[in-house]
């Protein structure tokens, strides 16, 4: 392939020159290309075919490397401050001589394969052009999955062309006659997912998982375009989109921002359990969002195929998500069943009496660890998804109705409240908590605050981040959308889930609709509004009373324990926190009382 832009080909040989692979390959994204590098992969042990799904395949990785690594993850700006307390910083050039060490000869023995990708259909004005060096196969044909990759954005990039480099390698040199493991990788320490804000540069090292590895999605998607959006007065969000009809026909878009793990996915692809609504989907992990000529903001998926969480998909629960990954499918760490198919925890139907776990051993109903990783992913093309919105290659995005935040938290959070104002709306966002959950290296279960559900993602000073909001609100005027939070997860003191979830949390999005539309009107609590008896649709729902009462109970104590660990949370960000926050913090303690 011969490559007009000189930029382009001064850095791939740059790279080339100090990770001193084999072979270097430019990748074309066509289907032939997926194939062939597919089959190398089945050819080697890497991949295993699954008789059961046509084009489909399982990787099993190490299980040292099966998740984000936060803990590795770097934002390196020439000011610690500009990084801010949210993230781990190092001084661009002592980390950039740290991973350069790394990098010398790191490919040795193995294919650098050059991908050029569109994040956003690749003729939307909102899609920014990524190129990532990687030295990983899977990496890849998940990029083929996840993002538009091949001639048309080389095309699109020209002689001149702007592109984010993102360098990848799993880290992993071969010497000659070295035998490959199924899934090469570096240990935890040299394991490095930095980020260059300043110059629109990622590099990272030593991991091939997901987020770590396919540097579209968090890394450039999130953590480089939110630091661009700042700049460029847009936003970068970790937020699903989806397209809700009403009975009469009319459409509203939600955007919701829920942590890792924590239902995106499922909200994007929901089927509607009320009768006359209709919902499809946009995006299930990331949002851009552009103001419109008429003074809307407008979202795209900058995305091109989902990498979702298998344990828990079900026809039960996400049946749109279950006809997406039934053919043309990587799946990762799930568990193999004696007759060539994959299975997870939560799936419908009897557990396998015996399989292969995701470590490749053997598995019953009796063992103790489960089949599948709790972080087993699934990887497949958007257009596959039934529930798919006819717009959501549409290049201008669709118009955002309604924001969404959102969290996992057994108690205290009500199933649905709404602000009052846009920074009452931002001082939710910025105050949001979950429990964190294996889609990162670390402890699971653990109650932390995660702003925006962009704790792991923003890319600069969060408090810059939540002036960077407050703005747009400001920008958005009389159209901003309207803001709500919800909380799933809310349990029993048995330990049991309150609210049914899945499809019924279309009950939830009526009633933010309704309040959009003024159909209905709402109680004014100190936390917000909330709704009227009687106005969220329970028909048909098998909840109880008191239930129902609990899921919707708001616990002035235990809002007031909020309020001393919200003031906790402002304080990391010392005089960079907006005023307004603080402001939004006085009054709802006024209000508990
Ligand atoms: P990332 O891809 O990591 O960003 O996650 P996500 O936010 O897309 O989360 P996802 O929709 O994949 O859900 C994660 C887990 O939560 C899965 O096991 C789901 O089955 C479960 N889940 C999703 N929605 C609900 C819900 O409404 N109620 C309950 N109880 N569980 C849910
Ligand atoms: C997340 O952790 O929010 C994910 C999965 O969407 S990963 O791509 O690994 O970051
Ligand atoms: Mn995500």
């Amino acid at each position: 392939m011969t490559v007009q832009h000189t930029g382009l080909n001064q850095w791939v040989n740059e790279v080339a020159a100090l990770c001193r692979p084999a072979a270097i390959y430019w990748c074309d994204g066509s289907q032939e290309e997926y194939d062939r590098l597919m089959a190398q992969m089945v050819k080697s042990g890497m991949a295993i075919p699954l008789a059961k799904r046509p084009n489909s395949v399982l990787f099993r990785s190490q299980p040292s490397d099966v998740a984000r690594v936060e803990a590795r993850t770097y934002v390196s700006t020439t000011d610690k401050d500009d990084a801010g307390p949210t993230n781990n910083w190092v001084a661009p050039e002592e980390l950039k001589a740290t991973m350069q060490a790394l990098y010398a000869g790191c490919m040795q023995g193995r294919t650098l394969y050059v991908i050029p990708f569109s994040m956003g259909p690749v003729d939307s004005p909102i899609a920014k052009i990524g190129v990532e060096i990687t030295d990983s196969p899977y990496v890849v044909c998940n990029m083929h999955l996840m993002t538009r990759v091949g001639a048309k954005v080389l095309e699109k990039l020209g002689a001149d062309g702007e592109f984010v480099p993102c360098l990848h390698s799993i880290g992993a040199p071969l010497a000659p006659g070295e035998k490959d493991p199924s899934w090469p990788c570096a240990p935890m320490e040299k394991k490095y997912i930095s980020h260059f804000p300043e110059e629109n540069l990622i590099w990272s090292y030593g991991s091939g998982y997901g987020g770590n590895a396919l540097l579209g999605k968090k890394c450039l998607a999130l953590r480089i375009a939110s630091a661009m959006a700042k700049r460029e007065g847009w936003m970068a969000e970790h937020m699903l989109i989806l397209r809700l009809t009403n009975p009469a026909g009319r459409q509203f878009h939600i955007a919701a921002a829920f942590p890792s793990a924590c239902g995106k996915t499922n909200l994007a692809m929901l089927k509607p359990t009320i009768p006359g609504w209709k919902c499809e989907c946009v995006g299930d992990d990331i949002a851009w969002i552009k103001i419109g000529p008429d003074g809307r903001p407008y979202a795209i998926n900058p995305e091109a195929g989902f990498f979702g969480v298998a344990p828990g998909t079900s026809y039960e629960s996400n049946p749109s998500a279950m006809d997406t990954v039934r053919e043309h499918t990587i799946f990762t760490n799930c568990a193999l069943t004696d007759d060539g198919d994959i299975w997870w925890e939560g799936m419908d139907g009897a557990k396998p009496a015996h399989a292969i776990d995701w470590q490749g051993k053997d598995w019953t109903p009796a063992s103790q660890e489960p089949a599948a990783h709790p972080n087993s992913r699934f990887t497949a093309p958007a257009r596959q998804c039934p529930a798919i919105c006819p717009d959501w290659e549409k290049p201008a995005g669709v118009p955002i109705d309604i924001f969404v935040f959102g969290g996992r938290r057994a108690g205290v959070m009500p199933l649905v409240h709404e602000a009052t104002s846009w920074d009452h709306g931002v001082f939710m966002g910025a105050t949001a908590s979950s429990e964190t959950t294996a889609a990162n290296i670390g402890a699971v279960g653990n109650l932390r605050r995660d702003p925006f559900a962009m704790q792991p993602f923003c890319g600069y000073n969060m408090a810059d981040y939540f002036g960077h909001w407050l703005e747009m609100g400001d920008r958005f005027g009389k159209q901003a959308p309207r803001i709500f939070y919800v909380n799933w997860f809310r349990k029993s003191p048995e330990g049991k889930w309150l609210w049914p979830g899945f499809g019924d949390n279309s009950r939830v999005l009526k009633w933010m609709c309704e309040r959009v539309e003024g159909k209905v009107g709402a109680v004014e609590t100190p936390i917000g509004f909330m709704p009227k008896e009687g106005d969220l649709d329970l028909t048909g729902l098998n909840l109880s009373a008191a239930d129902f009462k609990e899921l919707l109970r708001v616990d002035a104590d235990a809002w007031r324990g909020e309020v001393a660990d919200i003031e906790k949370h402002f304080s990391n960000f010392g005089k960079r926190l907006p005023e307004r926050l603080r402001v939004q913090l006085e009054a709802l303690r006024k209000r508990l009382g």
